[in-house]
């Protein structure tokens, strides 16, 4: 395609050529086992490399065991591993692209060594992420450690890798070298940044003598730390030509650290696409090292740019990847209109396995690190399938199930399909939830499903069609709290103030402090409300871990919104409100909205039916139990794959 030559042109690094300029950039999958490759890995491997990118970068490759960050990462510390890395490269490479191992080292950033008092570090200082100390490296341990970086490159080489990419970025060893907050040294490796730096030098010195002048050494960092009191882009300069002399071929040039407030690594949707390119940009400048940039990149018209402004030489697309493997091909296709676009939500890539300590998926596609499962021929037997309910379970399952050459009825009782998501792209930031169900609802229709909107399934129907299956997926409904003066004509719940039936007051108390409520309190306050919130909880319940959550508290501090906990309603009426706090009651005036927002259950309609009829059914999503997109994208898709 014209608009892409940029992106789709090749280049050469050393002696390697690299088919075109998208790259995938390290992302850990968990589902390696105690340092070795898994099929559930090659699958996934071979799934995301038929994509046609240039070049893949594998996840943390682990170069010695005291580095490791979790069971199931890879290793790559002895030859038993070069078999399965072999495997791994293949997999790479099996959609013509070339294939980068990351090698790693985790020092204080593992808390599976932190727990066991076996984590090490520059000094004692303790993570800022897991709150706990690392023991200080002796001399020895850094040369052992510096010598475990090359003896794995080497490894990488004899396992068929086009190259090594070494990890310097987002809090593991090498930033922890180079960082004021996490190295206290008095040796030659502390001091000042060029002293910090010298850990990272020696590193890239010894990886290009273990594997030769000819093979291509990447080296990632994060640019900035984006961390009070954490170095700067301007920092990183100073030692690029100490770097390069001591043979890095290409800088990846991430951004921010695990201790990073905010998740900014893999940054969420408030961050525009491209919005650290200046990073690689000046970096490229000063060096004239090829870069690669990295951050939010979601359309490769936008990364096509980039590089045709000479910006940077190669665009890696991470999350974006995980989201729709095929992106690149339906670019070059022409096929904008079908390109599963990443919303930056997290949650069931980087946090699932971060917080959850699960493997990776992507909450909006269900085949990312389920390919083993994932079913691509049709089903030996079609059935007249009746799906109940147009909110992301039931749209995912009606697509699947159609996929899979099922008969497909997808019922709504809206006049517009999309379920909670048209309340959860409210809040600010959010609006790319909205296009993605949008998306969702085209894909769904084009696939040949009648969407049949305005039409609410009844027992009655059900039992006069007699389908051969049913996917519940009709979400769940609002709880009602027994409040006294709940009637108030002030009152209103979260749905009627997000869905604009009602317009944002002046002076609102939102009732609830969840997901919800912390979502509604930002729509009103990006109207112009004073907003109060209370949650009957000592704290919040939704984490600042979380990079929504840190952007929900951010948001609501930077309007000042009054934020209490420990705090519920107890009475409204004409006065105002009686709140209860520590046993203490307090009446407040003044508020013109009383929103209530203290959460949903599911909803029961149909199941007693579908169960005494006995006809053929899979409960999924929100209706099953209330919880997030990905448990209802995941439910609703293996509701049609069961099929
Ligand atoms: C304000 C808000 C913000 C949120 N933010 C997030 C977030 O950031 N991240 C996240 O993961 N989750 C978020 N959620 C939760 C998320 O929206 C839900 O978990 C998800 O939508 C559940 O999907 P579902 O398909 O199971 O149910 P729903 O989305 O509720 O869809 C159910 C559908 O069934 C329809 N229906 C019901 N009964 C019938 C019937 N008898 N016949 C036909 N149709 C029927 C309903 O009208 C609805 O369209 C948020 C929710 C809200 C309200
Ligand atoms: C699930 C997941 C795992 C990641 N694992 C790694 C990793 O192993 N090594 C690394 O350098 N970066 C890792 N990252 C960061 C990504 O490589 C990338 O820099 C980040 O997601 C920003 O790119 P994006 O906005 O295109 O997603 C990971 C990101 C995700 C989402």
């Amino acid at each position: 395609m014209l608009d892409l030559k940029d992106l789709l042109s090749p280049i050469t690094i050393k002696n390697t050529q690299i088919p075109n300029r998208a790259v995938m950039p390290p992302m850990g999958t968990a589902l390696g086992q105690r340092g070795e490759v898994s099929e559930a890995l090659l699958a996934y491997m071979r799934r995301q490399a038929a994509g046609g990118v240039g070049l893949l970068i594998s996840e943390i490759t682990a170069v010695h065991p005291t580095g490791v960050v979790t069971p199931a990462q890879l290793g790559a510390w002895d030859d038993k591993f070069i078999p399965g890395l072999k495997k791994l490269s293949d997999a790479m490479h099996s959609g013509g692209g070339r294939a980068a191992m990351q090698l790693h080292h985790a020092g204080r950033e593992s808390y599976y060594l932190l727990k066991k008092g076996l984590a090490m570090g520059p000094s004692a200082a303790p993570s800022l992420v897991y709150g706990q100390a690392p023991k200080e490296m002796t001399p020895d341990q850094i040369q052992e450690i510096i010598e475990s970086f090359g003896t794995a490159a080497a490894r990488a080489r004899q396992a068929g890798f086009d190259a090594v990419e070494i990890h310097g970025a987002h809090g593991y060893l090498l930033t922890q070298f180079m960082s004021a907050i996490s190295n206290h040294r008095t040796d030659a490796y502390g001091g000042a940044f060029a002293d910090r730096a010298r850990f990272v030098v020696e590193v890239v010195q010894c990886v290009r003598k273990h594997v030769g002048d000819d093979f291509p050494v990447l080296l990632r960092l994060s640019a900035e730390e984006f961390i009070k009191g954490g170095y700067t882009v301007e920092d990183v300069l100073t030692v690029m030509p100490a770097l390069k002399a001591a043979g890095v071929d290409v800088l990846h040039a991430s951004v921010g650290t695990h201790g990073s407030p905010g998740g900014i690594t893999s940054a969420p949707p408030e961050y525009p696409t491209g919005f650290n390119v200046w990073r690689a940009e000046k970096i490229k400048a000063a060096t004239g090292l090829p870069v690669i940039a990295v951050g939010r990149f979601n359309d490769p018209r936008a990364a096509n740019e980039i590089i045709a402004r000479g910006e940077a030489d190669f665009v890696a697309f991470g999350r974006q990847q995980l989201c729709d493997p095929d992106y690149l091909k339906k670019a070059q296709a022409g096929r904008y209109e079908d390109i599963r676009l990443c919303i930056a939500c997290n949650q069931g890539c980087i946090e699932r396995e971060m917080y959850e300590g699960k493997s990776v998926r992507c909450a909006i596609n269900p085949e990312t690190g389920q390919e083993l499962i994932y079913p691509r021929s049709p089903a030996p037997v079609p059935k007249k399938v009746w799906i109940v309910g147009a909110g992301p379970a039931g749209l995912i399952a009606a697509f699947e199930a159609k996929r899979l050459g099922h008969q497909v009825t997808l019922f709504e009782k809206e006049p517009l399909a999309g379920g909670n998501i048209r309340y959860a792209c409210k809040a600010p930031h959010k609006e790319i939830y909205g296009d993605w169900i949008d998306w969702l609802i085209r894909q769904v229709e084009k696939a040949g499903v009648t969407i049949r909107t305005g039409t609410p399934v009844t027992d009655r129907m059900l039992a006069d069609d007699q389908p051969e299956a049913v996917i519940l997926a009709v979400g769940g409904e609002k709880i009602v709290p027994p409040i006294e003066g709940l009637a108030s004509p002030l009152v209103y719940d979260a749905w009627q103030i997000l869905g604009e039936t009602i317009p944002p007051g002046k002076n609102a108390l939102v009732v609830g402090g969840g997901l919800i409520g912390m979502e509604t309190a930002c729509f009103l306050s990006a109207r112009g409300a004073s907003v109060t919130l209370i949650e009957q909880l000592p704290s919040s319940p939704v984490l600042k871990a979380t990079s929504h959550g840190y952007s929900l508290h951010k948001y609501l501090r930077e309007k000042g919104c009054l934020l209490r906990f420990g705090c519920t309603l107890k009475k409204i009426d004409a006065g105002g409100v009686t709140l209860l706090s520590a046993d203490r009651e307090e009446k407040l005036s003044g508020f013109d909205q009383i929103v209530i927002a203290v959460g949903m259950k599911p909803r029961s309609d149909m199941k007693e039916m579908l169960k005494q009829k006995n006809i053929c059914h899979t409960i999924v999503g929100d209706a099953l139990k209330v919880r997030r997109i990905m448990e209802a994208t995941e439910e609703g898709a293996k509701a049609a794959w069961d099929l």
